[in-house]
């Protein structure tokens, strides 16, 4: 029996989950199933990943802490991953005090080896935040192309990198002031000097070809010293003794993985810990996207080395998702979000559709609409589901849902389904999903070839043993075929062994078989995916991006709270006056009701004469802080538009109750 712990990337805090980190979520969940299937010790951590500049602003932007705006996110994700049933041992976060110390920990280690460096460098700052700015928070004209208000690292219309000091025409993407530069002391971890361990580690993981090769480039163009620390303000981790100096969010992100299932562990299994991370008798997979190699590859497996911890024993690559054959798009509504995925579609329908799809390369997995309905509709339902809805259900009830016997034939149909069993076992666990699903599948069409040609709903009119027999051959086979399925769709294959009322199942069960026992009704087990399903979930996307670019756009709107703290009332003007000394002021008495009359000083004088507005009803703010003016205090203040003689008052337009409230 092996043992594994595996992990998925930690999920940045500061946005949704989308198809694309469960593309990541299902992939590494279907592998951890797998390995509990065929009876491994099997771990799965992950958490969300919750420091740096980009969360401390957002949660500001919230109004809220940044504990408070991670707590909420957390919940969020969580919600959203396991609604994919992905199953965590557990889903952590970085800002926690066991990531703290092992950060510490680690770094302290690599700085007594003579690993850390300390330099000045020259970066941007925004003297009105008080921060240095990373290169997401700067924008400014592509040195290029000349497009302008391009962030500080890269060109989206021109896709050229560069430095942000070389972007023209700065400014800070927070206030719009235009930044400088300023010098700071930062500490760099001296990647060059692991350069012989990490080709030895490199040769020995077995990483995917494509990988190697990354890696291989890596090394001939030579490796970089990696900048680890930050100033302040910054939402992290503070480095041990030094002052104001906080871990860059990469050097503790990768440690949460440790802290993850340290808090597991700890409460679970206390010596577990130390037989992963330190005494190498248990495995270590993670599972990343292309986008992130470089700090998985080259940063993590250094960080352990000289953190005396141990070094993964697989790096797996997955490629990106896109929709339709383009790369996932906000606006064509194709950037599709955990929660309005489960709103119009089933969850196990996209892990099953991702299944036909992965592979082991780093190649982009595209998920074509058209390609999704065929494939639930036909392979899924019509092929697998198929086998369980034409032999469950009434004619199963006309025999008393009691099943006969295996006879020869049916036995050479169930050894075939078992001959397989290596070759699933083995694309599953090389990460070949689509080959063993093809297998499946394969072995599905042979099922209901057998029940067509068999077609007991005929010969149970007239020899109806020899039909219970059919069906027990084809239930047992669609027992087999689930168990191969368990990873890929956890809740479908629950169902089918609650129908056929036996325990769950694993491989060490593939070979008992069932007969002369009763079986429970049949319950539906997944449905057809409706088209129009499809178009509303896509429309979905659309809109909410379109709200939340006006939002981006017009900062200046306010919530409906902001709002409700405005009181709008209807008032009466009772008295109005001249008041000596003032050209552009009245001096109203204006009744609220239950508020009571207020006083008013308006500056309405040269549109309205004061025996005009007696008896006159009006918009009033009815909440105004009372200000202290030349002339006396006003309580209150009139809604108007236009100015001088073209001011206009706000009134009612129809009779309505004094002292009533606007909404
Ligand atoms: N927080 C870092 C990871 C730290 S791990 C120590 C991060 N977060 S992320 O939210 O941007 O991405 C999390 C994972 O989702 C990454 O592995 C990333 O590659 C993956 N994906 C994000 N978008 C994706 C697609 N469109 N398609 C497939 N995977 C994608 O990176
Ligand atoms: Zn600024």
């Amino acid at each position: 029996m092996k043992k594994l712990l595996v992990t998925s990337a930690l999920p940045y805090a500061n946005g949704s989950i989308h198809l694309g980190h469960l593309l990541e979520g299902v992939q590494t969940d279907i592998f951890v199933r797998h390995q509990k299937n065929i009876g491994n010790e099997c771990y799965l951590f992950c958490a969300d990943d919750t420091h740096g500049t980009a969360i401390m602003l957002a949660a500001q932007k919230a109004n809220l802490s940044p504990q408070e705006f991670i707590k909420q996110v957390h919940q969020e994700h969580y919600k959203d991953l396991t609604s994919f049933y992905i199953q965590y041992d557990n889903y952590y976060t970085t800002d926690s005090e066991e990531n703290k110390d092992l950060a510490c920990e680690i770094y302290l280690k690599l700085k007594t080896k003579g690993y850390i460096n300390k330099r000045e460098i020259e970066q941007t700052y925004c003297e009105h935040d008080k921060m240095f700015l990373p290169d997401r928070f700067i924008k400014g004209t592509c040195p290029k192309c000349k497009a302008k208000d391009q962030y500080g690292d890269s060109c989206e219309v021109c896709g050229a990198s560069y430095n942000p000091k070389d972007l023209e025409d700065p400014y800070c993407a927070i206030c719009g002031n235009k930044p400088i530069l300023k010098s700071s002391t930062h500490l760099f971890v001296n990647l060059p000097k692991f350069q012989d361990f990490l080709k030895s580690w490199v040769n020995k993981s077995n990483l995917h070809s494509g990988v190697k090769n990354k890696l291989q480039e890596w090394f001939s163009s030579g490796l970089q010293e990696w900048d680890i620390s930050r100033d302040g303000p910054y939402f992290g981790f503070e480095i041990p003794e030094e002052d104001n100096k906080y871990f860059y969010v990469w050097l503790d992100a990768p440690i949460g993985y440790i802290a993850s299932s340290k808090n597991y562990f700890q409460k679970n299994n206390p010596e577990k810990f130390n037989e992963f991370w330190k005494d190498g008798q248990g495995e270590i997979f993670h599972f990343i996207g292309k986008d992130i190699l470089y700090f998985h590859t080259l940063f993590w497996p250094a960080m352990l080395y000289a953190g005396d911890y141990q070094t993964p024993t697989k790096v797996n690559v997955h490629g990106f998702l896109t929709v339709n054959g383009e790369k996932m798009s906000k606006s064509r509504g194709t950037f599709i979000k955990a929660n309005t995925y489960l709103k119009y579609l089933d969850p196990e329908h996209f892990r099953f559709y991702l299944a036909t799809k992965l592979n082991d390369s780093l190649e982009d997995i595209d998920l074509n609409f058209s390609d999704f309905v065929n494939k639930i509709n036909s392979d899924l339902i019509g092929n697998i589901i198929n086998i369980f809805s034409r032999t469950g259900t009434s004619i199963l009830n006309k025999l008393d849902r009691r099943l006969g016997q295996i006879d020869e034939e049916g036995k050479n149909l169930l050894n075939h389904l078992l001959s397989k069993k290596v070759e699933i076992s083995e694309n599953f666990e090389n990460l070949n999903y689509s080959k063993a699903l093809k297998e499946i599948l394969k072995l599905g069409d042979i099922v209901n070839k057998y029940i067509n040609d068999k077609a007991p709903w005929i010969t149970i009119k007239t020899n109806p043993e020899n039909a219970r027999n059919v069906i027990t051959n084809a239930l047992n086979a669609g027992k087999i075929l689930m168990i191969y399925l368990k990873p890929v769709l956890p809740e479908i294959s629950k169902k089918v062994f609650e129908f056929l009322d036996i325990q769950d199942q694993n491989y060490s069960s593939l070979n008992e078989f069932l007969e002369n026992k009763i079986i429970h009704p049949y319950q539906i087990l997944s449905t057809r995916v409706e088209e129009k399903n499809i178009q509303t979930m896509i429309q979905e996307s659309k809109e909410s991006q379109v709200i939340q670019e006006t939002k981006k756009e017009d900062s200046n709107f306010i919530s409906i709270s902001d709002l409700s703290k405005v009181e709008l009332r209807v008032g009466k003007i009772l008295e109005a006056n001249h008041v000596e000394g003032a050209d552009k002021l009245l001096n109203l008495k204006v009744d609220l009701g239950e508020k009571g009359v207020k006083n008013v000083f308006a500056g309405i004088k040269a549109a309205y004469k004061p025996q005009d507005l007696l008896g006159l009803k009006v918009v009033v703010v009815a909440n105004l802080e009372p200000r202290k003016m030349k002339f006396g205090i006003s309580e209150a203040m009139l809604l108007a538009t236009g100015s001088g003689e073209k001011l206009s008052l706000f009134v009612p337009h129809k009779d309505a109750d004094v002292g009533d409230i606007l909404k």
